[in-house]
């Protein structure tokens, strides 16, 4: 099926866990307090700068496309898409699809467009509890992602992917070092402490 634009104003879920950040992101108006995790990211890496376009990957419900976009600003272009609809109200220069990563029909990757300088994934599986099974499946995301930003990204361009750390975390690490310049690991403060989940920052695609 052909991927959807969603662009409608709405309300959005509460985090269940509710904490500083989320109260502090509701305050600000993201809909999310994973806006935190990528302003720190930008803080220390500078990665989205005025007039770019950015490719957003697991982007509901819609902070870091928000917050991409007042870094972008209308010159640039923000795209992103996900499983589930992203309903509070984005720029006209920001277009957000349902879809999966995993979609194999071209009629989606012709709506999502190519040539992007960043490519963000902070896409996570739904939790199982048990490790070793949300590592593999959020390493499942990462690959795809990968894949994604090595056909999408203009050389030069930067990736920012959140994997779980687990056992294949080093490979997959090692397997983006070879295609960037320069690949760093970072874990924002606004990462639960508890959470193994760490944000791998690749730059200079080759
Ligand atoms: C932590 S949330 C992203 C939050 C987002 N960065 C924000 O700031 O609003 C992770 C997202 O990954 C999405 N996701 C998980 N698997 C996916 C898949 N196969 N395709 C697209 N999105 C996926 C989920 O639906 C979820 O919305």
């Amino acid at each position: 099926m052909a991927a959807r634009r969603r662009t409608r104003p709405g309300g959005f879920k509460k985090d269940s866990w509710s904490d500083h950040y989320t109260h502090a992101a509701q305050k600000t108006g993201y809909p999310a307090r994973s806006v935190f995790k990528l302003q720190e990211i930008q803080r220390k890496f500078r990665l989205i700068k005025k007039g770019r376009r950015v490719l957003d990957l697991g982007c509901a419900p819609g902070s870091w496309l928000l917050y991409a976009a007042e870094l972008t600003g209308p010159r640039g272009w923000v795209t992103g898409l996900d499983l589930k609809a992203v309903t509070v109200s984005l720029p006209p220069f920001v277009a957000a699809f349902v879809m999966d990563v995993f979609s194999e029909d071209p009629a989606d990757w012709d709506a999502v467009g190519e040539n992007f300088d960043v490519v963000l994934s902070d896409m996570a599986p739904d939790t199982t509890g048990a490790r070793d099974v949300d590592a593999a499946r959020s390493l499942q995301l990462c690959d795809q992602a990968f894949s994604i930003a090595q056909a999408r990204l203009t050389p030069g361009g930067s990736f920012v992917c959140k994997i779980f750390f687990g056992a294949d975390a080093k490979a997959f690490t090692e397997t983006v070092a070879e295609a960037f310049a320069g690949v760093k690991l970072f874990k924002p403060a606004a990462s639960r402490k508890a959470s193994r989940e760490i944000y791998i920052v690749a730059t200079g695609k080759k």
